[in-house]
């Protein structure tokens, strides 16, 4: 990308960045413009020591399991979306539910993240159950929810439960921009309530957005950058778009490679302490994907749990990888692969470190 942004002017804005101060709209204007190779190296550089000192050459792993692609909402761009006549539904079982997080322990994983669809039919009571189950089972381990939009007494009940964690991507902060992806019934204002109620329910909350969403400018990634920096939340998830052939986003355009890395190392600088996962989409764009996104700052992988025999079907987006994979065959090829770019994948929970009790 050649530009006019001096070599000064995108200096004096990754210097201000890189030292922990608050950028104005037009400094985040500049780094996000000015995005050049060398550039977008210097700030994956930068991140990669920062996030270096703060977690070690650590990779976390948090073991996936999509237990229900039914979704009472109808987002453009997502696959599991309810008007999608095509996608072929399941549900998981508590059984089959606790036997991938049994598999996952044995394997190494010490985080479980349940995501699904939002599915009526896993009511309150049904997901309290099961967090409470996994919780007896496993007291070493963490439980991520990543379910959707809920009332805060229901968020208030699965903590109580025993989750820890809830990642829910606000996916734009753009009044505007939110309206292009989604349906009327949807709303920007909800979903940040809802970041808002978990955070202060004490969830480890995860936000992000999807990297080259149809509407997604300068402007919108600006907003969604001064968000993160309002919210603090423990985890941002950052993946390209990546249109679904039956979703009305099917004829846009993929998200990129080097702005999905560009803006990791973005988040990473924004917000040091921060766990970023080098996302399923990110390696599903790429082969180096993952690898690529853990050297521009990312610090967390996610393999997938769920039953081969419903993999296929949590689809949110075209061609996604390891659908045929065993979790163990993955979990093989990712430690040799982030070994070679010098990355230990461990066996530990990942807590977020906060900035007073860094060493
Ligand atoms: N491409 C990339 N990511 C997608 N997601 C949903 N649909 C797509 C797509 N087509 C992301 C959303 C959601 C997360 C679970 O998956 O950001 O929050």
């Amino acid at each position: 990308m050649e530009n006019k942004i001096s070599e000064e002017e995108f200096q004096v804005c990754f210097q201000e960045l890189s030292s922990g101060r608050h950028l104005n709209r037009n400094q985040w204007r500049t780094l996000l413009e000015g995005r050049n190779s060398e550039r977008a190296e210097l700030l994956a550089q930068k991140a990669s020591e920062l996030r270096d000192r703060i977690y070690g050459k650590k990779i976390f792993i948090r073991g996936l399991i999509e237990f229900t692609n039914y979704c009472k909402n109808d987002c453009y761009y997502c696959g599991i979306r309810k008007s999608n006549k095509n996608a072929s539904r399941y549900r998981l079982t508590e059984d089959q539910i606790l036997n991938c997080c049994r598999a996952g322990y044995e394997l190494g994983f010490r985080t479980f993240v349940l995501q699904g669809g939002e599915d009526p039919y896993f009511n309150d009571e049904r997901i309290v159950r099961i967090v409470g189950k996994i919780r007896k089972e496993f007291p070493d381990c963490a439980i991520t929810l990543s379910i959707g939009e809920k009332e805060r007494a229901s968020y208030q009940l699965f903590k109580k439960a025993g989750a820890d964690r809830y990642l829910l991507r606000h996916e734009t902060a753009n009044e505007a921009h939110y309206r292009k992806l989604h349906p009327k019934e949807l709303s920007l204002a909800h979903r940040i309530q809802c970041l808002e109620d978990l955070k202060s329910l004490g969830y480890q909350t995860g936000a992000g957005i999807m990297v080259g969403s149809p509407g997604q400018t300068t402007e919108t990634l600006m907003d969604d950058l001064e968000f993160l920096e309002k919210l603090q939340p423990e985890m941002v998830g950052i993946g390209p778009f990546i249109p679904h052939h039956d979703t009305p986003f099917r004829e846009k355009k993929q998200g990129e490679l080097e702005q999905t890395l560009y803006l990791l190392s973005l988040v990473r600088l924004l917000l040091p302490n921060v766990l970023l996962p080098a996302t399923t989409a990110l390696g599903t764009i790429d082969p180096r994907g993952r690898e690529r996104g853990v050297l521009a700052g990312a610090n967390v992988v996610m393999p997938n749990l769920s039953p081969e025999n419903v993999r296929e079907k949590y689809l949110l987006y075209d061609n996604k990888i390891h659908t045929g994979k065993e979790a163990a065959e993955c979990l093989d090829a990712l430690r040799a692969s982030m070994g070679e770019i010098g990355y230990e994948v461990v066996v530990d929970r990942g807590d977020y470190i906060s900035k007073t009790e860094e060493v």
